[in-house]
């Protein structure tokens, strides 16, 4: 016996399961003389006994014993242990015996008498061996599969044809797929349908050059798409067949989603700065053309005046018509690509909508007029140029509408639901063909004049179609919204429906404020030109529950002095200011000497909107808020820059 096998069997204990005393002593007195330890039962009962309270390293059974035979002893120790080596030595000498002990978990089979001792020893150092050598087997496959199942790659594989074979932890915690599920799942069912054909190249590239590696997406099952790049080989078996496919991925979605981002931000840049290029030459040209409109109707309607020819009268009045629709054009087109910021003030939507109608008195001659106001309606703060021309865009709409409707009728409607405030203009003219219903607000858009086709207009009635595009881009601007409803020959009825700042806190929103951390008592500098706003945060801010003192600054030189003269907890800072200097240069002068100071900027600027973003990864004390913002939000960002 070699030294380690020797020194092996110091470690080991031998249980001996024999009826027959004799049995029991000669094997253990030579399992003792080849430095194995022993232990010894002389029935079934006995043995599963010392089995469970020894824990022996091995166990040698005969079959035939009293009370429980030996194919007990080897089906519950089998059972409970498998790997213990278990060897029969047995009077019966039969194949199907020795065959039925090993399905049941015997490891070798011995026959009685043993008489050359040196062969039970082999048979158990065999066992030994085999112990051994699975013990290490499982501990590799432990460390392999811990390995495989902990590393951060995904590590997969699949057969020829694309099914998967195996699948790491990793991969399925993100797949999101149930291990059962994922095994033999065709791959193509985790990828966006788009994908399929690429992967069915790289099944292709993979067969010929023997690798393969790139990008590619896969679909989780809550349908979010993971960005990956992989590397794929070619596995062969001994003959030099080729069998499967494995490979490793990486998870780069979150750089992905960033490049993406980069992209759109880059995007909307240029669009941003080719609508500011058009609104810059829309602006200047419509300056322009309307110098040259004004001198050909000035001399035109002048003309007018002294012309007696009919015929003549009549191109003198078709200038001066054609000359009008190119002024309003030139009007809406400048409206339409300016996108500028929305003024705040104060508007009672009712005396709005009389001025309006007081303006377009002329075209609405002939046409009965219902008004159905509510007279108690909340002030509106918004725009007063942006609602008065959205106004008469959609009055004029109607008007046009009725060209040809026998008894012309529109009611004006105003109404305030759910914190909004609501206009209804409404109609009994030719209506909008459904088909229609998608383009009424695209650019350029319109079924007058040249495209009137359906003759549902009087002949003179002409339309740019920028009208309900600039309306849409006021209403949006104020956090609004637009809808219709409208039938062919019946009517048609356009809301618009504006969000109303309130002038303070309703119970129920200084209940839900108060569910966090609140703040009281600062001082708070508020930098704001517009009274209405101004007006408004001020009141929320200094009344219960905060009962903060505020100082209104109205613009930013005012703001730049106030702050270096006073001491404030907060700034709440508009963007937009008169005089020069804005919101930026207030929020750059306080910080050189102040870093800490919280400060809000309040803007629907959009440049501003983008600079922000980048500004506010660098400083924390900063937060910002897209104007018209909503009382509960203001207070809301208040307290939370203040818990910073
Ligand atoms: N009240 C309405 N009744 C029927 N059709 C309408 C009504 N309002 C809008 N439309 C339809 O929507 C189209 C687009 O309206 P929009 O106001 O944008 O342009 P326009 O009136 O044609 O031209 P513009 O207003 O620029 O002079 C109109 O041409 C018309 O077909
Ligand atoms: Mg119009």
């Amino acid at each position: 016996m070699g030294f380690q096998r020797r020194a092996r069997a110091t470690t080991k204990t031998v249980l001996i399961i024999d009826d027959e005393l004799s049995i029991r002593k000669s094997i253990s007195m030579h399992l003792e003389d080849n430095f194995y330890k022993t232990l010894t039962a002389e029935n079934g009962r006995e043995g599963i006994e010392i089995f469970d309270r020894e824990h022996p390293d091995l166990v040698l059974v005969d079959l035939r014993m009293p009370e429980v035979d030996g194919y007990e002893v080897i089906k519950y120790i089998h059972k409970k242990s498998p790997d213990i080596p278990i060897i029969v030595v047995s009077g019966v000498n039969s194949i199907e015996t020795a065959i039925k002990t090993m399905k049941i978990g015997a490891w070798d089979f011995l026959t009685k008498p043993v008489t050359d001792h040196s062969i039970l020893i082999h048979s158990i150092e065999k066992g030994f061996d085999h112990a051994d050598l699975l013990f290490e087997k499982k501990k590799s496959d432990k460390k392999f599969n811990d390995l495989f199942n902990t590393v951060s790659d995904f590590l997969y594989s699949y057969d020829l044809n694309g099914y998967f074979l195996e699948v790491n932890q990793t991969f399925k915690n993100v797949i999101g797929y149930p291990d059962e599920i994922l095994k033999g799942v065709d791959a193509r069912k985790i990828m966006p349908k788009k994908i399929v054909p690429g992967f069915e190249r790289s099944l292709k590239k993979i067969l010929m050059e023997k690798q393969d590696q790139g990008k590619f997406q896969i679909r989780s099952v809550d349908g979010n798409v993971v960005f990956v790049e992989y590397h794929n080989i070619l596995v062969f078996d001994s003959d030099g067949k080729p069998v499967f496919i494995s490979g490793s991925a990486r998870d780069v979605t979150l750089r992905e989603l960033a490049e993406e981002e980069k992209k759109a931000a880059k995007k909307h840049a240029a669009e941003q700065d080719k609508k500011a290029l058009v609104g810059q030459i829309a602006g200047k040209l419509a300056h322009d053309f309307n110098n040259i409109l004004g001198a050909i109707m000035g001399r035109a309607q002048l003309s007018l005046l002294h012309s007696k020819d009919e015929k003549v009268i009549k191109s003198l009045q078709l200038i001066v018509e054609q000359s009008m629709r190119g002024k309003s054009l030139t009007q809406n087109l400048v409206a339409f690509a300016k996108n500028q910021e929305p003024r705040q003030e104060t508007i009672n939507v009712n005396k709005k909508i009389n001025l309006v109608i007081n303006l377009l008195e002329r075209d609405l001659e002939g046409i009965k007029i219902k008004r159905t106001f509510t007279q108690s309606i909340p002030t509106l703060i918004a725009d007063p140029g942006m609602v008065e021309h959205a106004l008469v865009n959609i009055i004029q709409n109607a008007v046009h509408a009725l060209s040809k409707t026998e008894s012309p009728k529109i009611i004006l409607k105003t109404y305030y639901f759910n914190d909004r405030i609501f206009i209804e203009v409404e109609d009994n003219g030719c209506g909008i063909p459904g088909e229609y219903f998608n383009d009424v607000y695209t650019p350029s858009f319109t079924l007058k004049g040249g495209k009137d086709i359906s003759q549902s207009y009087k002949n003179d009635i002409k339309g740019t179609g920028y009208g309900l595009a600039n309306v849409k881009n006021y209403v949006e601007k104020h956090k609004g919204k637009i809808f219709f409803e409208s039938r062919v020959d019946k009517g048609t009825k356009f809301t618009l429906a504006f969000p109303l700042i309130k002038k303070e806190l309703t119970g129920k929103e200084i209940k839900e404020v108060g569910k966090t951390t609140m703040h009281k008592e600062k001082n708070i500098l508020l930098v704001e030109d517009e009274k209405a706003i101004s007006d408004v945060q001020s009141r929320v801010l200094s009344r219960k529950p905060f009962n903060h003192k505020v100082e209104i600054a109205s613009t930013g030189h005012t703001a730049i002095k106030m702050f270096h003269e006073n001491k404030y907890d907060f700034i709440s800072l508009d963007y937009l200011l008169p005089g020069g200097l804005n919101g930026m240069d207030v929020y750059n002068n306080i910080r050189e000497t102040n870093k800490k100071v919280p400060i809000l900027f309040v803007s629907g600027n959009i440049e501003f909107l983008e600079s922000i973003e980048d500004l506010k990864k660098k400083d924390l004390n900063l937060d910002h808020l897209s104007k018209p913002c909503q009382n509960k939000d203001y207070v809301e960002s208040i307290n939370r820059l203040l818990n910073k």
